[in-house]
């Protein structure tokens, strides 16, 4: 017998490059574990069903098992010229144990063999993501607890607008990374169907007992229609969508901390463990994580587009374009399992700067929405509060001062609302604190929020 699986109605040998062209073994090798373990559960099913003998399975079943033994040694040859991990351990197995690991493939095809190794794998991979998704969120939610009475300025237009409370920052990240996690444990759901049965594409004509396969492998049941079973690619574009959102919400925390570790700000400071230097500028310490993972969200885009562009209009069934799934899906695997797993550790020793995000929240008239607040309580309509206020903020920059400067004469040019307690709502606490409702800033909604975090965390 030739060594290629699929030699028989072959005259001519491959050509050589068209071997290494058309190989993925040097990618889809990092499958091994779970194309075993989908294949000793086939073999059980094809035992249970008398479609091959027991002592049968149990032969291919040792010799799977030391095959994997030998992968994990490093005692294995994968070889290009049979094509990918299916057929590298097929044939080693036949090597092996002899003909009979060739009644392994059979009620299977390499189409339901791969879709179901991608979703095993997929499955354990966004276990360990989802690790990581719950370690950043313990980072952010303790960068919150430790810094409850630290005021920053909230920016719109990156322009001072208001203050906020940075745990109230950290918390906005807290949310986008629960959503995230909710969005990795939702493909996890519709991923978790069992492929395998629905052979190259129109099912088996052996008596298959895909259920009992899919209670072996974890599945949560079979998929329904066999065509689709092969062709479907939906949860691979499902995670890589997700990835892209997750990576787009770590690209803004990103850009906030390389701001942030700025001279200019200088509102934080990243551990050197988590920093570069520069190899001529001997003052410099570059925050190189953040930066990379900002750089790394475009490949993970493109990564998504790489997978829709490939499915986009493929016929039904298999077609060997969907080979290229795994290199984009792999890529976006490692890129956000790196990524989360170093925001995780980087974030948990930020050091935060109090002092300097205070001074910075003082400034550019941040109180200017609370003077206005507070002359519409008097009873005069918000646009003609926001028109005195904006008169009062004018007078301040033309006579240099700050709005919590200016003296009760000074304030009543604009206004004859303003009494003296103007000064108890114009202090950065009393800004902060007044943003009491549902998802404001105020220290005790802040407070609340932590709370519901925390005995959410607890479920
Ligand atoms: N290496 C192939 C892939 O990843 C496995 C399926 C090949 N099937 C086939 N009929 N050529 O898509």
């Amino acid at each position: 017998m030739s060594e290629k699986p699929w030699a028989g109605r072959f005259t001519q040998p491959t050509d050589k490059f068209v071997e290494e062209f058309t190989a993925s073994i040097d990618f889809d090798k990092r499958m091994y574990r779970y194309d075993i373990q989908g294949s000793i559960a086939h073999a059980r099913m094809l035992a249970k069903q008398q479609i091959i003998a027991a002592a049968e399975a149990e032969t291919i079943i040792g010799g799977l098992e030391g095959i994997l033994a030998d992968i994990e040694a490093g005692n294995f040859e994968f070889k290009v010229s049979l094509e990918d991990i299916h057929m590298n351990i097929e044939a080693r197995l036949i090597e092996r144990i002899g003909p009979v690991g060739g009644k392994l493939h059979t009620a299977r095809s390499r189409n339901d063999q791969v879709a179901t190794d991608v979703r095993l794998y997929l499955r354990d991979e966004l276990k360990e993501i989802l690790g990581y998704l719950d370690s950043l969120q313990e980072s952010l939610l303790g960068q919150a607890e430790a810094n409850l009475a630290v005021i920053m300025p909230g920016y719109t237009h990156l322009q001072t607008a208001q203050p906020v409370l940075f745990a109230h920052h950290m918390l906005a990240y807290y949310e986008m990374v629960k959503r995230d996690a909710g969005r990795m444990a939702d493909v996890l759901k519709r991923l978790n169907v069992l492929p395998l049965g629905a052979g190259a594409l129109a099912g088996t004509t052996f008596p298959i007992d895909r259920e009992f396969v899919a209670e072996q492998l974890g599945f949560d049941g079979v998929t329904r229609n066999s065509l689709d079973s092969v062709s479907d690619r939906d949860f691979a574009l499902e995670f890589c969508s997700g990835a892209a959102i997750l990576m787009m919400h770590l690209s803004r925390l990103s850009e906030e901390l390389i701001l942030w570790s700025s001279a200019d700000f200088n509102f934080i400071e990243l551990t050197d463990a988590f920093c570069t230097g520069s190899s001529i500028m001997p003052q410099k310490k570059n925050p190189d994580v953040p930066e990379l993972v900002r750089g790394k969200t475009g490949r993970v885009y493109g990564n998504l587009m790489s997978l829709l562009t490939l499915m986009k209009s493929l016929p039904l069934a298999y077609n060997k374009d969907m080979q290229e799934d795994k290199e984009p899906l792999f890529d976006t695997i490692d890129t956000v399992k790196g990524s989360l797993k170093i925001f995780a550790d980087m974030i948990a020793q930020m050091k935060v700067r109090a002092e300097n995000m205070r001074v910075a929240a003082a400034r550019g008239f941040s109180t200017a929405t609370d003077v206005a607040d507070y002359v519409v309580r008097k009873g005069i309509p918000f646009r003609n509060a926001h028109e005195i206020v904006g008169k009062t903020v004018r007078y301040c920059i033309e006579n240099n001062k700050d709005i919590p400067e200016l003296s009760l004469e000074e304030f009543k040019q604009f206004s004859e609302a303003i009494e003296a307690d103007i000064y108890d709502y114009v202090t950065l606490e009393a800004s902060v604190n007044a943003r009491r409702a549902t998802g404001g800033t105020a220290r005790e909604a802040v407070e609340r929020e932590i709370k519901r975090a925390r005995d959410e965390r607890k479920k």
